[in-house]
């Protein structure tokens, strides 16, 4: 079916705009700032150094690959720091320094890493309720916005309520010209890309562990981003993931 301008969607049209295809391949004429590869926050109110490397039972990956499911019923249980830090490993942890430059446990477009991560905690050892900014290049987590999240959370999520009775709720946003800088306007696909293999790397390794993991791409973007306070412009929401303890 080929469809016209005027019935070509904004979805639609991005795709079409952003194919590479041969016959339209060379310079193109817009062109993006490059954006800084890390964010910290120094004027943070409180620091939690995670382990580099997590100390953790060995899991089985094709096992865990046949038990990872998308739960949302947990356990009253805090999630311990070790957990935590092994789910932030898992995610973004730094696995290879090569002439300097630190690869990630994910992999990313042209190894760009517009992905950025806090966690809202709810119920977690070591960590008070709040919102807190993992800074990858120190293993650490950075308290931004104090407080209990739990119900601004949910209503950010279109009342899913496990986001509320997680332990944890990772929340992932993309700057966007770490890889529009490179990318131009196709950057936005790989962006959600990476943020997608962030979020699997997520899942089997709540599964290793035994804890409930579901992801969450239905929510109010604007209330996420001000929970996380990004402008939603040059950094914007794309991912959520509820992290819980499950029953016996
Ligand atoms: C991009 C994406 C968005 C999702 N959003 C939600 C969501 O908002 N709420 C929810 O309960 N599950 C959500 N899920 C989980 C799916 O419902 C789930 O992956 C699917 O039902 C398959 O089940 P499984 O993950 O257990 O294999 C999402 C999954 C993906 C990949």
């Amino acid at each position: 079916m080929k469809m016209d301008e005027q019935t070509l969607g904004g979805g639609r049209r991005y795709l079409q705009e952003t194919r590479y295809s041969r016959r339209a391949w060379g310079p193109k004429e817009r062109t993006y700032p490059r954006a800084h590869p890390f964010k910290s926050y120094p004027e943070a109110q409180a620091r939690v150094e995670l382990p580099p490397r997590p100390q953790v039972a060995p899991a089985d990956l094709w096992d865990t690959l046949a038990r990872r499911r998308s739960l949302r019923h947990y356990v009253d249980r805090p999630l311990t720091l070790a957990e935590v830090g092994a789910l932030c490993w898992a995610t973004q942890g730094i696995t290879l320094v090569e002439r300097s430059f630190p690869y990630r446990a994910s992999p990313s477009a042209g190894a760009l890493y517009p992905v950025e991560t806090y966690l809202a905690v709810h119920r977690a050892e070591g960590l008070s309720p709040g919102v807190w900014h993992l800074n990858v290049l120190d293993s650490a987590l950075d308290l931004i916005n104090p407080g209990d999240t739990a119900r601004p959370l949910v209503e950010a999520g279109l009342t899913q309520s496990f986001l509320g009775s997680a332990g944890v709720v990772f929340i992932w946003t993309g700057i966007l010209n770490r890889a529009m800088w490179k990318y131009r306007e196709r950057a936005i696909r790989y962006i959600f890309l990476d943020a997608g293999h962030v979020c699997q790397n997520l899942m089997l390794a709540a599964t290793a562990l035994g804890l409930g993991c579901c992801p969450v791409g239905a929510f109010f973007d604007d209330e996420v981003e001000r929970l996380v306070g990004v402008d939603g412009q040059e950094e914007v929401a794309l991912y959520l993931a509820a992290v819980g303890a499950l029953g016996p």
